[in-house]
C-alpha cells in the first residue's frame, strides 16, 4: 500500500562527503501547466458530479435559488430561500417526530459531515496515525458517511487495506478529541467497514427514577433502566447468573433493587423467590420484609442461606434429570434468585476459613449448575480482581458500574471491552452525574453498551416492602 513512489530513493540519498565528485541529482520531470491545469479541473467538475450524486436533495436546494435568482430576478430568487426556510420551520413545529425521522436528522448528519468530518478528517487521520503522508500524497481511510440520532454521530469508514479494528480502538482518544466529540466507540459494520459513535450529548445524565413495577408476573428480561439509545435496558436473570462491578458508591445497590423491583409480580404470584445475603448489612436491609426468612447477613447464616440453594438445585437436577434441560418457573418450581451484596465480604475478606471455602464452593456450585433448573445468582462486588473472586468467570453476564482503574474494565467485561468504548473508569464519581451508569455486554455482540440503572430510593424500598406486607402490589398509581 505505501509502495515507493518515483523519487524516495532520490530524496533519501545523503552525501557524508560534501566534497565528492559524484553529485546525486534527482530526476525531475517538469510537467506542463495546461496539464496541471486540465488535471485539477478533471477533479472538480468530478467533486461536484459526486457531490450532486451523493447529496442530490441538499445540491438542489442550494441551485434552485440560484437558478430562480438569475432567470427571474432577485424578489423570486428571495422568495425560494424564504419558501425552503419556512417549510421546514413549520413542519417542524406542527410535527416535530416526524421532521426529525424523515429530514430533520438527515439535514443535520449532512452539516456534521462537512463542517465537522470532512474538514477534520485528513489532519485527525494523519494526527492519529491512521492514515499516512507519503511523498506528497495522503493515504487516508474513506469516510462513507454519517448518520445522525437524537444523541449521536455514526460515522461509517473504510479501513485502508490492512488496518485492523484494534488499530482504531487504541486510538478512541485521538478521534474523540479531533472531532471535538466527549468520547468514541468503535464498532465493526462488516468486513473492511467501522462504524464509529461520537456521542453529541449524554442521555443518561439525569437520573432515572425508579420504573414502575410490572404489572405482569414475569421472571424475563427484567427492565430495570434504560440504554444509552433510549430503549429500556433489561436485565436478564433467569437462565444465567450476573455479576455487578463497581467502585463504592457506583450504584450496585440501583442495580439489584431495580432487579427485584422488577421481579416483585411474580414472586408474588409465587414463580419467583428472592434470597439475600446481605455481610454488609447496609443494602438489602432495608427491604428484609420483602425476602422473608430468605435473608441472612452474618457469615454463618450467608453460608447457610447458599448451601441451601444449593440442596433446592441438586434436588431439582435430581427430578429433572433425563425429563427436562431446561426450567420453567412454576409454584412447585420458582425461579430463585440469590442475591449477594458485596460478595467478596464472604470470600476474600472472610477471615474464618473454613466459611470461605464453604462460600466459594457453594457459588460455583451454584454458578456452575443452577442456571438450567431455574437457580441464578446475581453477586455485586467492588473489586473484580481474581484474588478477590476467584470464580468471576463463572457470571456469564457482568455489569460495569464505575471502576477505579482502567485495567478493570477489561476484567470485567473481558478482553478489549475498554479499547472498544466501555470507559467505566471515566464514569463521573458524582452520584448524581455517574451513580448507576454501567457498560455491559450482550450476548449478542461484543460492543459494550451504556446503560443507567433505575434509583429505587430507600422511600421507594420501604414502600415496596409494606405494599408486599399487605399484599397490595403492584403499587397503586404506579403500574
Ligand atoms: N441509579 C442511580 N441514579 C442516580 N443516583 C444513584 C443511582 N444509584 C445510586 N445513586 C446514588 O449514589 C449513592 C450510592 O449508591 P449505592 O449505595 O447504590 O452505591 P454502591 O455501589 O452500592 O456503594 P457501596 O459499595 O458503598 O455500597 C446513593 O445513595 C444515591 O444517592
Ligand atoms: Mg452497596
Amino acid at each position: 500500500m505505501f509502495k515507493k513512489l518515483p523519487g524516495d530513493e532520490a530524496q533519501r540519498l545523503v552525501s557524508t562527503t560534501p566534497d565528492t565528485a559524484v553529485v546525486f541529482r534527482p530526476a525531475v520531470v517538469t510537467t506542463p501547466a495546461i496539464l496541471t491545469i486540465l488535471i485539477l479541473t478533471g477533479r472538480l467538475v468530478a467533486g461536484c458530479v459526486r457531490l450532486v450524486w451523493r447529496h442530490p436533495i441538499a445540491s438542489a436546494a442550494v441551485a434552485l435559488p440560484g437558478v430562480i435568482w438569475t432567470v427571474y430576478g432577485w424578489p423570486y430568487g428571495l422568495g425560494v430561500v424564504a419558501l425552503l426556510v419556512a417549510v421546514p420551520l413549520g413542519w417542524g413545529l406542527v410535527d416535530r417526530a416526524s421532521f426529525l425521522r424523515l429530514a430533520g436528522w438527515r439535514l443535520l448528519a449532512f452539516w456534521r459531515l462537512v463542517w465537522v468530518y470532512r474538514r477534520h478528517w485528513q489532519p485527525v487521520m494523519i494526527v492519529s496515525g491512521l492514515g499516512r503522508h507519503l511523498s506528497g500524497r495522503d493515504y487516508l481511510p474513506r469516510l462513507l458517511g454519517v448518520a445522525c440520532t437524537s444523541w449521536a454521530d455514526q460515522v461509517t469508514v473504510k479501513l485502508l487495506t490492512g488496518q485492523a479494528t484494534s488499530d482504531w480502538a487504541e486510538r478512541t482518544e485521538q478521534l474523540a478529541h479531533g472531532f471535538g466529540a466527549a468520547s468514541c466507540r468503535v464498532t465493526v459494520a462488516r468486513s473492511g467497514r467501522l462504524l464509529l459513535t461520537f456521542p453529541r450529548r449524554d442521555p443518561l445524565a439525569a437520573p432515572l427514577p425508579a420504573l414502575p413495577i410490572p404489572v405482569e408476573a414475569s421472571v424475563g428480561p427484567v427492565e430495570i433502566g434504560r440504554c444509552e439509545d433510549g430503549t429500556p435496558w433489561r436485565l436478564k436473570v433467569h437462565g444465567t447468573h450476573v455479576l455487578v462491578a463497581g467502585a463504592t458508591g457506583a450504584g450496585k445497590g440501583s442495580v439489584i433493587w431495580s432487579t427485584i423491583r422488577g421481579l416483585l409480580p411474580a414472586a408474588r404470584a409465587g414463580l419467583a423467590e428472592i434470597w439475600a445475603l446481605d455481610p454488609k448489612l447496609m443494602e438489602l436491609s432495608f427491604g428484609r420484609g420483602l425476602f422473608g426468612d430468605r435473608y441472612a447477613a452474618t457469615p454463618e447464616g450467608c453460608v447457610a442461606l447458599l448451601e441451601a440453594a444449593v440442596k433446592v438445585m441438586q434436588e431439582r437436577a435430581a427430578r429433572f434429570a433425563g425429563i427436562q434441560r431446561t426450567h420453567t418457573p412454576t409454584t412447585e418450581d420458582p425461579f430463585v434468585l440469590v442475591v449477594v451484596d458485596e460478595v467478596a465480604f464472604l470470600t476474600a475478606y472472610q477471615p474464618d476459613k473454613g466459611l470461605r471455602v464453604r462460600t466459594i464452593a457453594a457459588l460455583a456450585t451454584l454458578t456452575t449448575q443452577g442456571r438450567a433448573v431455574g437457580v441464578g445468582v446475581l453477586a455485586a462486588l467492588q473489586d473484580p480482581r481474581k484474588d478477590v473472586l476467584t470464580i468471576r468467570n463463572l457470571f456469564p453476564d457482568k455489569i460495569a458500574l464505575r471502576l477505579d482503574e482502567s485495567e478493570q474494565v477489561d476484567m470485567v467485561l473481558g478482553d478489549g471491552a475498554r479499547d472498544r468504548g466501555a470507559l467505566a473508569d471515566l464514569i463521573s464519581p458524582r452520584p448524581e452525574r455517574g451513580a448507576g451508569i454501567a457498560y455491559v455486554r450482550l450476548e449478542t455482540s461484543p460492543d459494550p453498551i451504556r446503560v443507567r440503572a433505575a434509583y429505587v430510593c430507600d422511600t421507594d424500598i420501604q414502600a415496596m416492602a409494606a405494599a408486599h406486607a399487605a399484599d397490595t402490589l403492584p403499587l397503586p398509581g404506579v403500574a
